[in-house]
């Protein structure tokens, strides 16, 4: 993985390709891994930036992932913020300057990319918005998610991936796809207590992104699992009709993680939309 100094922490990201960037954010409480099944093929088109957030895999939390007690906490808006910086940095570095990029963001990584898209709406030659909503947490959401950062302990990550399998991932994935289940459960296992805690807490926090939705300017894909249950199909057809210029796409055979669950089919819909909507 390479590194860049974002901020006050050090990125680790996973770069691969030439081309267009084509910037991956990551769910919670997962890594850059999760993208390792379709960056073959992408990489044929773009450069694949995939960091591991603030907090997440080998990239430390920083001063600046906690609020001002000292509290592991990181708002959406940090990560976006961090993103920005990492993008710029890759820019100048891959003579890519100015050039817009594809922002793809899947869950908390979609809550992300609706803080990137208020920021640096003009950044954006497409967006991908993966299994994820813009809706605040409910009070009993919010509150769960505080609970989990105040008790998480190392030991206890071992039940939060036991409990994240079974929620994101579809029946037929875990049934079918035991290399899928044992390569979540791995990635899960190695995030820390902190990343984990801080991210609850800022998920917590978030607001309402509904209004951003109709600001999208850039051609959007809304695509998600056909059995994801945390953000169901229904959800991301409501979502697709309030974006102005939305394409939206269901992964057979996939819950809430399509490109570790059925990683052709996510490739497959990313690059017909993109050839359709942003480059033709
Ligand atoms: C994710 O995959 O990022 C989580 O499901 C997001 C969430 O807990 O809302």
């Amino acid at each position: 993985m390479k590194k860049y100094l974002v901020d006050d922490t050090e990125y680790y990201v996973r770069m691969s390709g030439s081309g267009p960037i084509l910037l991956m954010a990551h769910g919670f409480p997962f890594d850059a891994q999760l993208y390792d099944p379709v960056l073959e093929r992408l990489s044929k088109r773009f450069t694949c930036v995939v960091p591991n957030l603030r907090g997440f895999g080998s990239t430390k939390l920083g001063a600046n992932g906690r609020n001002q007690h000292g509290v592991p906490r990181v708002k959406m808006g940090r990560y976006a913020d961090d993103l920005a910086i990492l993008v710029s940095e890759i820019q100048c570095q891959c003579k890519l300057r100015g050039e817009k990029i594809v922002l793809c963001g899947l869950s908390m990584g979609g809550y992300i990319s609706l803080a990137f898209v208020r920021r640096r709406p003009d950044w954006l030659a497409g967006l991908v918005f993966c299994d994820s909503n813009a809706t605040p947490d409910s009070p009993e959401k919010a509150r769960s998610r505080m609970e989990l950062a105040d008790s998480i302990t190392q030991l206890e990550i071992q039940n939060l991936a036991d409990r994240t399998i079974q929620s994101v991932l579809a029946p037929c994935t875990i049934k079918n796809k035991p290399s899928v289940v044992s390569a979540m459960k791995e990635m899960i296992m190695r995030q820390s207590p902190e990343a984990i805690a801080a991210g609850s807490r800022g998920m917590a926090v978030r607001s309402d992104s509904t209004e951003t939705l109709a600001q999208i300017e850039a051609p959007t894909l809304v695509l998600g699992g056909q059995y994801d249950a945390l953000s169901t199909p229904e959800s991301l057809d409501l979502i697709a009709q309030q974006i102005p210029n939305a394409t939206r796409a269901t992964i057979p055979d996939a819950g809430h993680v399509p490109p570790m669950e059925n990683p052709d089919a996510f490739v497959d819909a990313l690059l017909n939309w993109y050839d359709e909507k942003v480059v033709g």
